[in-house]
């Protein structure tokens, strides 16, 4: 049986994100039975945010959102339920380190 490890990349470009996530898929695919799959989210329409309609939830019917429909982040949440893994890279924009006045 194969196990499914899903690797998204979360950058707005197809920059460092992607590159430290397929490397990391890589490693996956080193392991018998493993088989990958990339996601840049940047490729795709994900507009919607979460409206709080708990289907997501449900396990007896699909697991897509009723209020997003043509959003692809019902393409990404299937891809999500159907992989036994994940591997997310998501940048750091505006993390603001900055020197701290607090001990
Ligand atoms: C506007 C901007 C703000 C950033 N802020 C941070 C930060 O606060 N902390 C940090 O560690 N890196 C920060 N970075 C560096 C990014 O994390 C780095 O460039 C990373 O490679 C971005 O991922 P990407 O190549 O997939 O877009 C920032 C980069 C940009 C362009």
């Amino acid at each position: 049986m194969k196990v499914k490890i899903l690797g998204i990349s979360g950058s707005p470009r197809h920059g460092n994100t992607d590159i430290l996530v397929k490397e990391a898929l890589k490693g996956a695919e080193k392991l018998d039975g493993v088989e990958t799959e990339f996601v840049a989210i940047c490729d795709h329409k994900i507009k919607s945010g979460c409206i709080s309609c708990y289907r997501c939830k449900s396990t007896d019917f699909e697991r897509l959102c009723l209020g997003v429909k043509g959003d692809d982040g019902n393409m990404l949440m299937k891809k999500m339920m159907d992989a036994d893994g994940w591997i997310i890279g998501v940048p750091v924009y505006w993390g603001a380190s900055r020197p701290s006045s607090r001990p």
